[in-house]
């Protein structure tokens, strides 16, 4: 064999061998990846303890104490043709769509997706602009405080 053929014969091999691992992508599975096992006690960063804080912090400023069954009713309230359920659906442990971006958006229920409500920061930046895209304002602590309480349950 000319050096030439094997020249050519490598390049064949190596570019069959470098498409052929870009065909296995990785598929985005990371959901099945949770366990379903919860913790006796709630660790340190849990949508429990986050919650928890809030609620507390929210308490004194409520009117009347926080109902999760209140906090249901919410979620599929409309505001001028709009609700919370719009981007993540009236179902919470399923897969959303953002109304306007058509982006998905992981389930918002903790009990499958334990990374939902265990950050103070991200619920109260997405608190503040989801109660504007949706009712024009920000939410009261009464609603947030009843929309917290029952989506944790979630
Ligand atoms: C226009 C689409 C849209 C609407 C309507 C909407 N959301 Fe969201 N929401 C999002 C997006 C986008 C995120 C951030 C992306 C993500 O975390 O997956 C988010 C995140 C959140 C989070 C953060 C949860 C966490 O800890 O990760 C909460 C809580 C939330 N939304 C509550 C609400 C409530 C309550 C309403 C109704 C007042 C509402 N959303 C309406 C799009 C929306």
């Amino acid at each position: 064999m000319s050096r030439l053929a094997i020249m050519a014969l490598l390049a064949t091999v190596m570019s069959a061998g470098v498409s052929g691992s870009t065909l296995t992508g990785a598929s985005d599975n990371s959901l099945d990846n949770f366990s379903d096992t919860a913790p006796d006690h709630a660790p340190e960063n849990s949508s429990e303890n986050a919650v928890d804080g809030l609620l507390k912090q929210w308490r004194a400023e409520a009117q009347r104490p926080f109902s999760a069954s209140a906090g249901a009713a919410a979620w599929t309230r409309q505001f001028q043709g709009r609700s919370c359920a719009d981007c993540h659906t009236d179902v919470v442990s399923a897969w959303g769509r953002h109304e306007k971006t058509g982006k998905r958006i992981e389930p918002l229920a903790p009990s499958v997706n334990p990374e939902r409500l265990t950050e103070v920061a991200k619920i109260n930046k997405w608190l503040r602009r989801n109660c504007k895209w949706t009712y024009s304002r920000e939410c009261t602590v009464q609603e947030k405080g009843d929309i917290l309480l029952w989506l944790r349950e979630q």
